[in-house]
C-alpha cells in the first residue's frame, strides 16, 4: 500500500521529498490538482470541491495513508475528509506555534508568508490569536511566488527582487523567524536565507507533517523495511509535460538540500 501526497501542484514536492528521506523503503502516489492550480487565489468553495474531487480520484489508489501536502486544501477541506473517508489523514498547517515559542525568551517578532486564501481563512486567525498573546506575528500573502514556482523558475534576479519587495515594509532586525506557510515556498528557503539578515531562521512544515505521518503509520504497524520506493506521479489534466516539470522539482529540491 502507497502513501499518497496531495496538492494543487508542485508544492507538495517540498513534503514528499522529506518523506522519501526519512521513509526511503515506502512507495508514495504524488498528485497534483493541475486542472486548477493555484488554489491560494480562488475562492473557498471552489477550492473544496476541487479538493473532494481530488481526493475522490486519489482514492481509487490502494493506500494507507492521504497527507493533504498543501495548507490552503488543509485550511479548507481537511474536516470535511475526515467525515468522508476512514484512512488516516494528515493535513498542514503555517508553523506559527513553534516559530512563537522560538522567539518568546528574545521577544522577536515572527513573519508568516501563505497564500491569500490561506490568511483569510477564520482558522488562521484563530491560530494565531490563540498563541500570539503578545502580538508578534505579521502575515504576508505571496500568491505570486506559486506562479514562479508552477512555472520552474526557481532562482535568479526575478525571485532575489520580488522578496526584496515583500520584505521591504519590515524592520527585519526585529524579526527572528520567518514561517513557510504554503508548501510551494520551501523551494525557495536557500535563496531567502541569502535575502534575509543571517539571525533570521526560516521554518516551514514539512518535518513536523512527515513525524506525524511516520508516528501514524508506526501506531498501526504499518512502516514498511523493504522495498525499494517508488514515487507513482499523477495530475489531474492529461498533461505529461506536468509529470516532467514534477520530477524536475523533486530533483531541484535534492540538489539544493
Ligand atoms: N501549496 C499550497 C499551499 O500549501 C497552495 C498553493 C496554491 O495553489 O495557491 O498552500
Amino acid at each position: 500500500m502507497k502513501i499518497a501526497f496531495f496538492d494543487s501542484g508542485l508544492g507538495g514536492i517540498t513534503v514528499l521529498n522529506e518523506a522519501m528521506k526519512r521513509m526511503p523503503r515506502e512507495d508514495f502516489v504524488y498528485f497534483a490538482d493541475t486542472a486548477h492550480v493555484p488554489y491560494g487565489v480562488k475562492s473557498k468553495d471552489e477550492v473544496l470541491t476541487f479538493v473532494k474531487q481530488s481526493v475522490d480520484t486519489i482514492i481509487q489508489e490502494e493506500i494507507k495513508a492521504l497527507v493533504i501536502a498543501c495548507n490552503t486544501a488543509t485550511s479548507i477541506a481537511i474536516a470535511e475528509l475526515r467525515k468522508i473517508y476512514q484512512i488516516p489523514i494528515i493535513g498542514m498547517e503555517p508553523a506559527v506555534k513553534p516559530a512563537i515559542e522560538m522567539n518568546r525568551s528574545s521577544g522577536k517578532r515572527v513573519l508568516v508568508f501563505a497564500t491569500p486564501l490561506t490568511l483569510q481563512q477564520a482558522k488562521y486567525r484563530e491560530l494565531v490569536s490563540r498563541i500570539d498573546d503578545m502580538g508578534m506575528v505579521d502575515s504576508v500573502p505571496l500568491p505570486e511566488l506559486v506562479q514562479f514556482c508552477e512555472n520552474l523558475i526557481m532562482d535568479g534576479p526575478q525571485i532575489v527582487d520580488y522578496f526584496k519587495d515583500k520584505l521591504d515594509p519590515f524592520n527585519l532586525s526585529t524579526f527572528g523567524t520567518v514561517v513557510l506557510g504554503c508548501t510551494h515556498y520551501p523551494f525557495y528557503s536557500q535563496i531567502l536565507s541569502q535575502i534575509l539578515p543571517s539571525h533570521i531562521q526560516i521554518v516551514d512544515g514539512s518535518k513536523g507533517t512527515v513525524n506525524h505521518l511516520m508516528q501514524v503509520l508506526q501506531d498501526s504497524d504499518q512502516l514498511l523495511s523493504t522495498g525499494d520506493g517508488h514515487v507513482k506521479w499523477m495530475c489531474s489534466s492529461l498533461d505529461d509535460a506536468y509529470i516532467q516539470k514534477m520530477t524536475k522539482a523533486l530533483a531541484f529540491l535534492q540538489t539544493v538540500k
